[in-house]
């Protein structure tokens, strides 16, 4: 039986692709956002999973305000890197698992969570972002990655509380994947961050490690906060933190094992938030 080994929760910020991808990285100011991911990108070549679910938003580049699903799941041998205004980004196709992805739908469908089923898209820096910070620059990516897009842009946006059951569907659907696959579950996206208006470049860090605090420690409490508390506190585009619910809903119910943890102001106009949960057995 397929089984989720562990989590791992990480902001996207694009700039981070762009200081990846242009050489930046070692500069002061990037310096100490990657020494942030040294321990993950080892921690990941000595746990590597067979298959990444990797739960992220598109930024209006798949899907624009024309068609907006809440839930999406990337059933497509392939994903093609896009084109987010300044060409592609120098970075792998993301190789998916059709067939994985394929029985995950068929089991959390079943089990009352209606996913909009995807069987072409091309993917933006919400998922390659995470995929740079925790593999460096591979000429391929380490695994097949199937890509799950939640609807975080155009409300109204789902609930922590959605997103924390719909995690734990997912957990219920690996686990009866009849073949011995180790799945990670990547949440993305977030921390605190506010692009326009007057509270542009909101930043709490007070908020951020409370938030990562109670990920770790009381998820289904933190799974009832509401969608206000959230923009009030981490700014509008804080909401981008209800996906990693879904991806701590997806972890066994015993306490996970904190393997790493990692915050950091700024990168752009965010903070960086990351964690890395094991399961205990
Ligand atoms: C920035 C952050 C984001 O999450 C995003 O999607 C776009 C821009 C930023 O910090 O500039
Ligand atoms: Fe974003």
């Amino acid at each position: 039986m397929a089984r989720i080994t562990a989590s791992v929760y990480t902001s996207h910020v694009p700039a981070i692709g762009a200081a990846l991808d242009l050489g930046k990285h070692t500069e002061p100011y990037w310096q100490p956002v990657f020494a942030g991911y040294e321990f993950s990108r080892r921690w990941l070549t000595e746990n590597p999973p067979d298959v990444i679910f990797l739960v992220y938003n598109d930024h209006a580049t798949a899907f624009s305000l024309e068609m907006i699903p809440t839930f999406a799941i990337g059933t497509a041998a392939r994903f093609e890197v896009a084109d987010e205004g300044w060409g592609p980004r120098p970075v792998p196709p993301v190789i998916g698992h059709p067939e994985f992805a394929a029985h995950i739908a068929q089991s959390v469908i079943q089990d009352d969570f209606d996913l909009t089923i995807v069987n072409r898209m091309d993917v933006d820096h919400g998922l390659t972002v995470p995929l740079s910070l925790m593999c460096g620059q591979p000429t391929a990516w380490p695994c097949p990655v199937i890509p799950f897009a939640v609807n975080v842009v155009q409300y109204p946006v789902p609930s922590g509380r959605r997103c924390y059951q719909l995690g734990q569907a997912i957990r219920r659907a690996v686990q009866c994947f009849d073949e011995p696959l180790k799945v990670q579950i990547w949440g993305t996206g977030g921390m605190s961050h506010q692009l326009q208006g007057p509270r542009a470049g909101l930043i709490n860090r007070e908020f951020d490690n409370r938030f990562l605090d109670r990920l770790i420690a009381d998820p289904a409490g933190l799974s009832t906060m509401p969608h206000i508390d959230y923009v009030r506190e981490a700014g509008s585009e804080g909401i981008e933190l209800v996906m990693w619910l879904i991806a701590r809903g997806a972890m066994d119910d015993a306490p996970p094992v904190v393997r790493h943890r990692f915050y950091h102001v700024p990168a752009s106009n965010t903070a960086v938030g990351h964690l890395i949960l094991e399961n205990p057995s």
